[in-house]
């Protein structure tokens, strides 16, 4: 096993009333002036951002608002964000959404520090040397992002979708309360109980020998999200079962299920390629992908994917795991070939597009259970394509 560093310093506020922990966090955590940073609408639908308000006004917080974050957020955004803050004197920011929020969140945090481009973080040019405070009152569980060390955006004017890592970016606090989730559709369930999955599935195929508690760990939340997550969608309104995906989705992505592994995330940089070319749902990318990767990366070691389908998909044979997982996602309503996901097949052009883009040009490599090179890439994409 490798040695490794286990920082979790995000404090978890976990139930039906932990709204009510809002302000204490932000007094705590020196909130002077708050951003309220949302995404499209559904937040104040919800009555969410009007109870925030309030609640603010009520303690004498002043804050600014910026709604409108897109799901795989936008740099241009992010911009517009750093410059209200810089004007307007905003010493915290309060992300109020899913992952595309807190990230949008994170990438305006790292700008309130740094007098450069913040893309520079995303396109390798420069490392984050400290960001402004994020506080999280999470609406879908998925990306993890509450409690990870990621942060992944979208500059749609180079048609680059980045991710940047670095624990300044971790944030102070999540608020999360399973009742909040009643309300998402369930394709967007759907594409969350996948998601998380994913961000375990990703650790679980590593080209290390994992020490037996984490494999034990891993191995038990994926099989745990499988089951709860399907129950989830017959029984929507089932805050037990909301909870425990909504927990599931912290875990998955806060490096607990990894810990002592190289990870692979070879199937989340092919799927951001999807996502960016395609405006995709991060959750429905990485199933329309994985059955593909994992069929084509077998060999490499068939018995960590006899174990994959013993231990987690209940399973006899190595082939009957990843068409038991591929049969799963149908089940919950995902795709599990690009054309499920677009609605037609990807053009060539398309296909050597993504690959040149997740390969930078051919220059590296992802993932680590294979590293996948940039034919490799084709081959995959080209897998998912039929
Ligand atoms: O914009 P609104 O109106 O709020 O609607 C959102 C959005 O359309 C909706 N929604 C959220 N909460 C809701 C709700 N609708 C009804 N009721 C609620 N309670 O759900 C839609 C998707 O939201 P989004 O934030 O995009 O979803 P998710 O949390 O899956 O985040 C996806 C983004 O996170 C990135 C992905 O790449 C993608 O850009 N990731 C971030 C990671 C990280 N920072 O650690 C790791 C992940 O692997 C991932 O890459
Ligand atoms: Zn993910």
């Amino acid at each position: 096993m490798k040695d490794f560093v286990y920082y979790t310093p995000t404090e978890v506020v976990f139930g039906r009333d932990s709204e009510e922990q809002i302000i204490p966090l932000l007094k705590k955590y020196n909130a002077g002036k708050v951003l309220i940073h949302y995404g499209g609408g559904s937040a104040i639908k919800s009555g969410l951002i009007p109870e925030i308000r309030k609640k603010l006004e009520d303690a004498f917080i002043p804050y600014v608002e910026l709604g409108g974050v897109v799901p795989n957020p936008h740099l241009s955004l992010v911009y517009e964000g750093i410059d209200l803050c810089k004007a307007s004197g905003v010493d915290f920011i309060l992300a109020v959404g899913g992952g595309s929020v807190i990230d949008s969140a994170k990438a305006i945090a790292y700008g309130l520090e740094y007098n450069g481009d913040v893309w520079d973080f995303f396109d390798g040019k420069a490392k984050p040397a400290g960001a402004a405070p994020v506080g999280v009152v999470l609406t879908i569980p998925a990306s993890g992002s509450e409690m990870s060390d990621s942060c992944v955006i979208t500059n749609a004017e180079k048609g680059q979708k980045r991710g940047c890592n670095s624990d300044f970016c971790r944030c102070k606090f999540a608020v999360m309360n399973p009742e909040r989730t009643f309300s998402l559709p369930a394709y967007q369930s759907a594409c969350g109980i996948t998601d998380i999955m994913m961000h375990s599935i990703e650790r679980y195929f590593t080209p290390d020998s994992p020490m037996s508690i984490t494999d034990a760990l891993c191995s038990a939340l994926i099989k745990d999200v499988r089951i709860t997550g399907e129950k989830l969608l017959e029984d929507p309104d089932n805050y037990d079962l909301r909870a425990s995906i909504m927990w599931a989705g912290s875990l998955s992505h806060n490096g607990l299920t990894g810990c002592g592994v190289r990870s692979d995330f070879a199937t989340h940089r092919l799927g951001h390629e999807l996502s960016s070319l395609f405006d995709a749902a991060h959750g429905a990318s990485l199933a329309t992908l994985w059955c593909h990767w994992a069929k084509y990366v077998m060999s490499e070691n068939p018995s960590r994917f006899l174990s994959f389908a013993k231990d987690v998909m209940e399973v006899d044979t190595a082939e009957e795991g990843i068409d038991a997982m591929r049969a799963f996602f149908k089940r919950i309503g995902m795709p599990t070939s690009i054309p499920e996901l677009i609605g037609r097949k990807a053009t060539q052009e398309e296909i050597v597009l993504m690959a040149e883009r997740c390969s930078r040009g051919g220059t590296i490599s992802v993932g680590s259970f294979k590293p996948i090179e940039y034919s490799d890439m084709l081959t995959i994409y080209h897998l998912s394509n039929i």
